[in-house]
C-alpha cells in the first residue's frame, strides 16, 4: 500500500498531484479512498473529473436532437483510442470516457455501432478498473457475427456507441466477505476480471486473488499473462497487488504447459495443487464468466461445496455472468 509520506509529499492533495501527474488521477484518487478507509478517513473521496475528456453525453444529446431515430436517444459516441489484434479471433480497443461515466469494476455496459434505424449494441464487460482514462473492451472476432465482423475493423479515431449505464453482478457488492477471490474465466470471459485484477478494492477485501484463464490455444492467453506483466509493471498496482495475485493460464485444444479446463482441475486435486488450496465454502468468493455451458459447469461445482449464488440484492458466495458476443 502507497504511503503518503513515502512520496516525499507533506499532504494529501500533494500526494494526489504527484500520483496523478505519473498514472492519472483515477488511481491516485482510488488509492487515497482505500488509504483513506485505512486511515479511518482522514478525507472524504469522490471519483474526479477525467481531465482532457469531452462530455460525451451532451456532445452526442445535443448532435443526434432531431437528427436521428429515437432509438439512438441516450447513447453516447465515444472516439477510439487504441485497438490491438491479439490473435485471429480477438482483438482489444480503448476509447475515451465521458467524465459522467461512472462504473464499478466488473460491469458491462452497451455498447456498438450506427446501424440504420436501430443502433446495433451489444453487451460487452468494461475490461478497464474503474479509476482509468479510458474505456477498454476485449471482443472476440466472429466472421459473420451482426456486430463483431464490424467491430473488428475499428480504426483509431473512430467512433462507437455506448448507452452509458453499465450494470452487471461481476461486482464486489454482489459477494459476501471471504479471504480468497477466484475468478474463473474462458476466452474473452476474462474481460470483466481485467477490471477487477486492477482494482485497489480487490486487495482490500481480500487477502488472496486467483484469475483462471483457459483458451483453446497458446496465443489466447496473451490477453491475460500481458495484464499480469503490466500490474508487475506498474510502480502504484504492483505496490497493492504484490504477491497477492495469481494467474493460471491453461489450453485445451493445444498442448501447452498447463493443460485442461478448470472445472477438471478442480474436480482433481491440480486447482488445489496450483493455489492456496482447494475451493472452499468458507474462505472462497467466486466469479464467473464464459459460455453458458462453462457458467452452469461451474456453478454446479460451486453448489456442491455449498456456495450461494449472489446477486447485487442480496449478496452471496458466488456470482456468474455470460461473457456472449456475436
Ligand atoms: P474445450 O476446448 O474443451 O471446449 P470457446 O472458445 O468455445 O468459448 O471455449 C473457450 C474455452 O472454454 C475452451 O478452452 C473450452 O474447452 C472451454 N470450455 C468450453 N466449455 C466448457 C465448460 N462447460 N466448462 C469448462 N470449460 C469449458
Amino acid at each position: 500500500m502507497i504511503c503518503y509520506g513515502e512520496i516525499g509529499c507533506r499532504t494529501i492533495d500533494a500526494a494526489n498531484s504527484r500520483i496523478a501527474a505519473k498514472h492519472g488521477a483515477g488511481l491516485a484518487a482510488l488509492i487515497g479512498c482505500v488509504n483513506a478507509t485505512k486511515n479511518k478517513g482522514f478525507f472524504s473521496f469522490d471519483l474526479p473529473p477525467i481531465p482532457g475528456q469531452t462530455n460525451g453525453m451532451m456532445m452526442m444529446n445535443a448532435e443526434l436532437s432531431g437528427e436521428l431515430p429515437k432509438t439512438y436517444r441516450g447513447l453516447d459516441q465515444l472516439k477510439v483510442l487504441s485497438v490491438r489484434h491479439w490473435t485471429k479471433r480477438t482483438f482489444s480497443f480503448t476509447c475515451e470516457r465521458p467524465a459522467s461515466l461512472r462504473f464499478r469494476s466488473g460491469e458491462f455496459a452497451m455498447i456498438g455501432l450506427p446501424n440504420g434505424e436501430k443502433p446495433l449494441l451489444r453487451a460487452y464487460s468494461i475490461a478497464s478498473p474503474n479509476w482509468a482514462d479510458d474505456l477498454e473492451f476485449y471482443s472476440i472476432k466472429v466472421a459473420d457475427g451482426p456486430l463483431t465482423s464490424r467491430l473488428q475493423n475499428l480504426q483509431v479515431g473512430d467512433e462507437i456507441l455506448i448507452r452509458p449505464k453499465p450494470v452487471g453482478t461481476l461486482v464486489h457488492d454482489a459477494l459476501i466477505a471471504g479471504k480468497r477471490l477466484v475468478l474463473f474465466s474462458t476466452g474473452t470471459g476474462i474481460a470483466p476480471f481485467a477490471s477487477i485484477i486492477r482494482d485497489p478494492e480487490t486487495y482490500d477485501k481480500f487477502e488472496r486473488v486467483v484469475l483462471t484463464h483457459t483458451c483453446r490455444d497458446i496465443d489466447e492467453l496473451d490477453y491475460g499473462k500481458h495484464l499480469l506483466a503490466e500490474i508487475e509493471g506498474d510502480e502504484l498496482l504492483s505496490d497493492v497487488v504484490g504477491e497477492r495475485l495469481t494467474l493460471i493460464s491453461t489450453t485445451t485444444r493445444q498442448d501447452s504447459a498447463q493443460m485442461g479446463r478448470m472445472t477438471d482441475w478442480l474436480r482433481d486435486d491440480r486447482f488445489a495443487a496450483a493455489t492456496s488450496g482447494p475451493l472452499s465454502a468458507e474462505h472462497d468468493r467466486v466469479m464467473i464468466c464464459g459460455s453458458m455451458a462453462m457458467l452452469q459447469d461451474h456453478k454446479a461445482i460451486c453448489e456442491g461445496l455449498g456456495m450461494a449464488e449472489g446477486s447485487n440484492s442480496a449478496p452471496g458466495a458466488f456470482v456468474i455472468e455470460k461473457a456472449f458476443v456475436d
